[in-house]
């Protein structure tokens, strides 16, 4: 990573349909972008973003949480092995539905990132779409954050904004903050590939 002419192999983890992985693929096929997509690795087999990904021609693998026994380390420490054995320098959290306990984020940090749909520090963990309609926002989006111990509350890399809209329920405002995540979210992975943005001492640098 130390030379400009290599680029940082990602490893994005998903648990689903992987749209933003999709995003996250496409730019990195642009000349010049600072970031090779090594791999796909999903706690969900079958997991439709998978397939999605082998159709790029990247490679994928899957480590069943449920074949853990609830022992979430012994879990994290089986993707931990796919992440060394393929060589992976940044971890790239698209949907990736667990929660990572201290040691996996410890032994990733500042190099795991991660997009939470809403204008953290707001409306963290789930149905972010609905807790943004009942408190009443008029505006909404997305940020690209550096992944620290405690749940969605890593320093923010990048945020986009979307308007709440009279009218809106969940589905549209999902759907209009998707399309600043899949913006969004090849920007912020630039950014930190390239070292522009850095995780010190619990704070966000920019070179
Ligand atoms: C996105 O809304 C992301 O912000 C959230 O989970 C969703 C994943 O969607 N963390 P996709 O799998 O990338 O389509």
């Amino acid at each position: 990573m130390s030379e400009a002419t290599i680029r940082p192999r990602v490893g994005i983890l998903i648990s689903g349909r992987g749209s933003n992985m999709v995003s996250l693929v496409e730019a990195a096929r642009a000349p010049g972008y600072p970031a090779e997509i090594a791999l796909v690795l999903s706690n969900v087999p079958g997991a439709p973003g998978l397939e999605r990904a082998r159709d790029f021609g990247i490679a994928t693998a899957t480590v069943d949480h449920r074949a853990f026994n609830k022992d979430r380390e012994a879990f994290e420490r089986a993707m931990d092995d796919v992440l060394r054995v393929n060589q992976i320098d940044l971890v790239v959290l698209a949907g990736f539905m667990r929660i990572m306990t201290p040691w996996f984020v410890r032994r990733w940090e500042g190099r795991m990132i991660n997009i939470h749909p809403s204008l953290l520090p707001l409306f963290k963990g789930t149905h972010t779409h609905r807790q943004a309609l009942e408190a009443g926002v008029a505006e909404h989006g997305c940020s690209v954050h550096f992944v620290v111990p405690e749940l969605d509350a890593g320093p923010v890399i990048a945020q986009a904004k979307v308007p709440v809209l009279a009218g809106d329920d969940e589905d549209t405002l999902a759907s209009r903050v998707l399309v600043e995540e899949h913006r969004l979210y090849p920007i912020a992975l630039a950014e930190v590939a390239a070292g522009r943005a850095a995780l010190v001492d619990g704070a966000v640098v920019r070179r």
